[in-house]
């Protein structure tokens, strides 16, 4: 599928069941590599970015059998411990590799990844906490080569709470001798997943959710299974879905608190929202008010989450302010919201948005996942027919956006 078109200004209605998260399945298939045994992981997505984890660990030597939404990953026998560079550059977090590469087999090789579409993107975070465990880095050519003869527990510290920074660290210091210490660790729903997935394994992580957590070093592992959690972020997107389209949904297999900082956004907006324990109750009625919102680590708004918010505010009532501190990029998609007449501007690192309703159906094109998926929320508020082109960026991140949305009730159609 290379291009959606939606058909705009058709209320949403009905129920969704969100797919595994993208996010917390990735570090665990990397994770899976640690183990000389079996990983089983339920709810899996079936995106490109999984198929392209699954395809860099065949690469390396595990067998695994994905069957419907199950995984089955075998890494007795890896033959590998480097990653070709086409895989570093078709999917960044397969960088995540390398952390439990080092972990296992003493070394890694990788390549940089170099920035993408929403910005910069450097690894001097991951790297440094190989270091601290005794790694040695060496680069050679586009090469990058972590090795060590044995792991050493230390003390990490990290200025920024970086996600994957965090997540790499966790996973090399598992089998690391001693205790591993790593301070300032990001506290997203999706480390908190990954903590108990290893320790599911038998790994010893304590001050899980805190930004201080603990590693115990183990000598081996156990085959495990573990069942994924609900995308936060799909979910996220869906609850933009039904403000810039209006009506009245439940999205269910997920955890709304993990959603906090959206839910309460979309209250100041004029939704009106009711939470259980799997699921969240969503109905908009009348169009949105704009408001001033800042992306920041969990548990605030999420930057995955901002090109869909923009999308909405530029079909909400009145003004508004979103400024980005997480990625410099992330504002791309708002050179595509102009084809469809939304009024923002940017300035940096704040994009000041006048909602107008209708936006107009035109062609546009998707330049990075969530501000494609953007697009199809703005194609909701738009009178006509807006054409989404380069479409397998959202399908990196979503199984089938059409046919969720479809089931909704938009009129929203997938092509090739
Ligand atoms: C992860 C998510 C991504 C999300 C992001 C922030 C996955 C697969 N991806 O990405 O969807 O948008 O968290 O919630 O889980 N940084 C450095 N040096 C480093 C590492 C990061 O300066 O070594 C900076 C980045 O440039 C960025 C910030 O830290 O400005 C956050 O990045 P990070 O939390 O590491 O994001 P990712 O793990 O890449």
């Amino acid at each position: 599928m290379s291009v959606i078109q939606v058909q705009g200004l058709r209320s949403l209605k009905g129920e969704i069941k969100i797919q595994g998260s993208k996010n917390a399945v990735l570090p665990m298939m990397a994770a899976a590599v640690l183990h000389k045994g079996t990983t089983v992981i339920h709810n899996v997505p079936r995106i490109q970015d999984v198929f392209c984890m699954l395809g860099i660990l065949e690469h390396i030597g595990c067998i695994c059998c994905f069957d419907g939404h199950s995984l089955t990953i075998d890494a007795r026998d890896l033959t590998q411990a480097e990653i070709p560079e086409e895989y570093i550059k078709s999917m960044r977090s397969s960088i995540m590799l390398s952390g439990p590469l080092l972990g296992r087999t003493g070394n890694a090789v990788t390549s940089f990844p170099g920035g993408c579409s929403i910005g910069e993107r450097p690894i001097d975070l991951h790297l440094s906490a190989f270091r601290k465990l005794g790694a040695i880095i060496e680069e050679k050519g586009d090469k990058l080569m972590v090795s060590a003869n044995r792991l050493m527990g230390n003390h990490i510290y990290f200025p920024f709470p970086s996600v994957g920074a965090t997540e790499n660290a966790l996973m090399a210091a598992v089998y690391a001798q001693g205790i591993t210490v790593i301070h300032g660790a990001a506290k997203e729903p999706e480390i908190i997943t990954l903590c108990e997935f290893l320790n599911n394994m038998g790994a010893g992580i304590h001050g899980t959710g805190t930004s201080v957590l603990i590693v115990k070093g183990v000598r081996e592992l156990c085959d495990s299974e573990f069942t994924v959690a609900g995308d936060r972020i799909v979910a996220g997107t869906y609850l933009m879905a039904v403000m810039a389209a209006e009506g009245e949904i439940v999205i269910q297999g997920i955890q709304p608190g993990h959603l906090a900082s959206a839910i309460s956004l979309a209250d100041r907006m004029g939704a009106e929202l009711k939470r259980y324990e799997s699921c969240l109750e969503v109905s908009m009625s009348g169009r949105p008010d704009c408001v001033d919102v800042i992306t920041e680590p969990y548990p605030g708004f999420p930057t995955d989450l901002q090109s869909q918010l923009m999308a909405v505010m530029a079909s909400a009532k009145g003004t508004g302010r979103i400024k980005e501190t997480i990625f410099e990029g992330r504002f791309g998609t708002a050179k595509e919201l102009h084809k469809l007449g939304a009024d923002i501007i940017i300035e940096g690192k704040r994009a000041d948005i006048h909602g107008l309703y209708p936006l107009k159906g035109n062609r546009v094109t998707a330049t990075d996942l969530r501000g494609g998926a953007a697009l199809v929320v703005a194609g909701l508020a738009c009178e006509g027919v807006t054409e989404i082109h380069e479409c397998h960026h959202i399908e990196r991140g979503y199984e089938d956006i059409c046919r969720d949305l479809s089931s909704l009730g938009a009129a929203i159609r997938g092509m090739e």
